[in-house]
């Protein structure tokens, strides 16, 4: 097993990493909440069919009363009128402070259920169960949890640390390819940031199949790096600002396309590289770094360019502005492995964006 513990005082929880791990998951939530009677488990219209019948017998193997919330896969769903539907479950189910959420299945899940668990009854335990590559090293970790309003995305939402995370990378195995690349351009991220050593092993890896086969260590070394930079910035205010690399830009390419036609993943991948780029012609990133990473992106069918100009992308920066002020924090690399934080006035952004 693999196991990165994420050290934040009474916070404080492990991330556990197995293969198989789900069929135990009842035992493990056991030895952490010995009195808990009821679990809510929270899952999609995907996930739930796939892996609940395994997750509701383990738990009842540990005496768990087990209530199943189903809410319609997406991320239209990760809003207030879906949360409401998951208090109103909870409650029927009876749940009291000492019971516990469960969240199965993807970043919208967590968020979601993770949001539930902090307010229901002001805060129950709340255990997630990651199935997505974007979930298991990103949204997993860290402990923000959130839903969307029409006016925007995570706009109501809370810091909560779950009481464990428990990764089982076979569970990945049904995950759609496009999600499955999705996630692909988080863990290149970790590596352009701080992981050397992983975006090398992601240049020897062939395919897919190759991929899916390493996914423990590449999970573990992703939640290692997240975990050791929230443990040192848990409000976001400093360093946890790093894991924004090709966020941006990324955003900007999301928000101009109206969501619908690149992904997260997609966005970002755009961005590390346009980004990339421009940094390297300013002088501040070793000549080369953009094409190594564009090459890695493309390699798993990730896109590296986009038909936006500079126009375009300060308009859609320019909206998210409003709430940053009159300056904007840019993630540049020094090279591969190594980032920084560059605060770049409004009036400059030009220079960091495609011509
Ligand atoms: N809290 C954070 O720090 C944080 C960080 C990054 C992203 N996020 C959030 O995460 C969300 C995106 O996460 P996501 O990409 O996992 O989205 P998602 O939860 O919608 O999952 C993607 C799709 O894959 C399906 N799926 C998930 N696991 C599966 C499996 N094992 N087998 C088959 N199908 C599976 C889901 O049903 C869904 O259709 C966004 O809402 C984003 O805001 C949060
Ligand atoms: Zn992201």
């Amino acid at each position: 097993m693999r196991n990165v513990h994420v050290d934040l005082g009474a916070k404080s929880y492990d991330i556990e990493i197995e293969r198989g791990l789900l069929k135990t998951a009842g035992k493990r939530i056991r030895a952490l909440l010995p009195k808990a009677e009821k679990a809510a488990v929270i899952t999609d219209s995907n996930v739930g069919p796939l892996y609940t019948r395994t997750l509701r017998k383990t738990l009842e193997e540990e005496g768990f009363s087990v209530s199943v919330q189903l809410f319609e896969a997406g991320e239209e769903r990760k809003n207030l009128a879906t949360l409401g539907s998951l208090y109103n479950g909870m409650a029927e189910a009876g749940l009291t402070r000492s019971d516990l959420t469960i969240a199965l299945g993807g970043g919208v899940t967590g968020d979601m259920g993770g949001l539930a668990a902090a307010t229901f009854l002001r805060g129950i335990a709340f255990v997630q169960i990651p199935t997505s590559l974007l979930a298991t090293v990103d949204s997993s970790v860290g402990g923000k949890v959130a839903v969307d309003l029409p006016e925007g995305k995570n706009l109501v939402g809370a810091f909560y640390q779950p009481k464990a995370v428990f990764i089982d990378p076979d569970l990945l195995q049904t995950l759609p390819v496009r999600y499955l690349h999705d996630g692909l351009a988080e863990v290149i991220k970790y590596g352009c940031i701080r992981e050397k050593a992983l975006f090398e092993k992601l240049e020897q890896i062939q395919d897919d199949t190759e991929l899916l086969d390493h996914l423990d260590e590449i999970i573990e070394i992703c939640c290692n790096c997240k975990a050791r930079i929230v443990e040192r910035d848990e409000f976001d205010t400093g360093e946890r600002m790093l894991l924004n690399f090709g966020h941006t830009l990324g955003h900007a390419v999301e928000k101009t396309f109206n969501f619908d036609t690149y992904s997260h993943g997609e966005g970002v991948s755009i961005g590390m590289t346009l980004l990339t780029r421009r940094s390297e012609a300013l002088g501040f990133t070793e000549p080369g770094t953009a094409d190594r990473i564009a090459a890695l992106l493309q390699k798993f069918r990730l896109p590296v360019s986009v038909r936006m100009g500079q126009e375009e992308f300060l308009q859609a920066i320019a909206l998210d502005k409003k709430k940053r002020g009159s300056a904007i924090t840019l993630v540049l690399l020094k090279n591969i492995g190594e980032s920084f934080l560059q605060k770049v006035p409004f009036s400059e952004l030009g220079k960091y964006l495609p011509k």
